[in-house]
Parts: structure tokens; C-alpha cells; sequence
């Protein structure tokens, strides 16, 4: 009996140094038997990290990131509209790609050409069968000068007698869409320096 009380004491005494009281502070890592997920390999903000192209573990922003919470109307691009007022924004708010064409194109084909026609002169089917009388010609002057935010506005809204295909096409569908009619007016227009000096003289 007497070496059973002294081994249990003796076990105690070799518990207590290795592990230590309970509540005791210590610098050493604690003692885990089951680490479960406690310690991962991950990136730390503003830590240089090889792994990434540009070396950081920040990464910069998405471009076109909008902060959770921003509402709708907050963003040009959803509304084609400068911010705090009611101008429209001039240019795209994108950059102009081939791909950004021909997804214009492609989508001007489905919902713009029955009325405006393939070429935006406004001869499309609907006026051939008498289904619209007038149907805007986008190639007229008032319409090539408008900023593109209005051409967006005019897509999504509608104008007049021309309904909004908001619902129809997406946001991003119809900035394509301004940036294919950009190219459409562009095709029956020209600067005056490509211009031949003929040509120029009969302007004046
Ligand atoms: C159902 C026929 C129809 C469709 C489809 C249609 N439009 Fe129109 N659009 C019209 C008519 C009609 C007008 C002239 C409205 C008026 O002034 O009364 C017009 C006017 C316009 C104008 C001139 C707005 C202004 O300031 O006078 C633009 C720009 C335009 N449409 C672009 C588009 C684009 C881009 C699409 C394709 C997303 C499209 N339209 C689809 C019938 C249509």
C-alpha cells in the first residue's frame, strides 16, 4: 500500500511539472493531443507571398468592385447616369473590346434590328409590314450626338413610341449594344482629315 500512495504521488508530482497548474501562464506552445484544425497554412494581410504573380497577399480590388450595400442607382453603370446628378455619362464605362462588338451585334440582331433595321437607318420588318409608322433612323444627326449614357437610358427606359428593354436585355448587354451603334454611325460617317482635298473643298 505505502508504494502505491508513494507511485501516485510521485505520477502527480511528474504530471504537475510537465503539464503545470491549470491557469498557469506559460511562453512554451501548450501540449496538443488533437490539434484539430487549429493551425492552417493561410495568407496574412500586407504579407509579402511568392505564391501570387505580384507578390503580396493583398490583392488589388476587381476592377468594377462595388462595396457591399452601395444600391442600385449609386452606379453609372446601371443607370447610365453621372453620379449625384442627372447628365448622362459620355463615354462607356467600359473598355471598348472586339469581343464588347460583337456581342453588341449580336444582341442589337435580336432586339433592335426588327424596327432599326441592319444598317439603324430604321427600315426594319415593322415598318415594311406597317406594324410602326416611324421608327427612329439612328444615323440622324440628333441621335449620333447623343452621349451614351442616353443611348443606354433609351434602351433600357424607352422613348416615345419605342418601348424599354430593360427586362429583355442585360446591363452589360446593352453597353454592347451603345458600343455596336457607335460603330454603326461611325460606318456612315467620317473625320474631316480622311477627307480628300476634293471632297473637302465641297464641304465648304
Ligand atoms: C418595336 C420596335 C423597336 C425596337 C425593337 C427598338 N426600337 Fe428604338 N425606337 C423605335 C421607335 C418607334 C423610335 C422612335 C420613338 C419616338 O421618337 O417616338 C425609336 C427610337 C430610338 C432611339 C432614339 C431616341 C431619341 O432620343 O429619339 C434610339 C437611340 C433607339 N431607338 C435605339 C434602340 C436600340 C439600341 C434598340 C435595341 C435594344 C431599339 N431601339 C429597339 C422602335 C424600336
Amino acid at each position: 500500500m505505502r508504494y502505491v500512495v508513494l507511485g501516485l504521488t510521485l505520477v502527480a508530482a511528474l504530471v504537475v511539472s510537465v503539464l503545470g497548474f491549470r491557469g498557469d501562464t506559460s511562453r512554451k506552445p501548450p501540449l496538443e493531443i488533437f490539434p484539430d484544425m487549429d493551425r492552417q497554412p493561410k495568407l496574412r494581410p500586407q504579407e509579402p507571398n511568392a505564391l501570387l504573380p505580384n507578390g503580396r497577399s493583398s490583392q488589388f480590388l476587381v476592377e468594377g468592385t462595388v462595396a457591399r450595400g452601395t444600391p442600385f442607382a449609386a452606379i453609372p453603370k446601371n443607370t447610365g447616369r453621372v453620379l449625384g446628378v442627372t447628365n448622362f455619362v459620355e463615354t462607356l464605362p467600359m473598355k471598348i473590346t472586339s469581343q464588347l462588338l460583337a456581342r453588341g451585334r449580336d444582341r442589337y440582331a435580336i432586339s433592335c434590328l426588327p424596327c432599326h433595321g441592319a444598317q439603324g437607318d430604321g427600315n426594319g420588318i415593322t415598318k415594311k409590314i406597317g406594324a410602326m409608322a416611324v421608327v427612329a433612323n439612328l444615323h440622324d444627326a440628333r441621335i449620333v450626338k447623343l452621349p451614351d449614357g442616353e443611348l443606354f437610358h433609351v434602351i433600357s427606359e424607352g422613348r416615345n413610341l419605342m418601348g424599354g428593354y430593360r427586362a429583355n436585355v442585360t446591363i452589360d448587354d446593352r453597353w454592347a449594344i451603345v458600343a455596336y451603334l457607335r460603330a454603326l454611325q461611325r460606318s456612315r460617317l467620317a473625320f474631316e482629315d480622311e477627307l480628300s482635298t476634293a471632297e473637302r473643298a465641297q464641304l465648304k
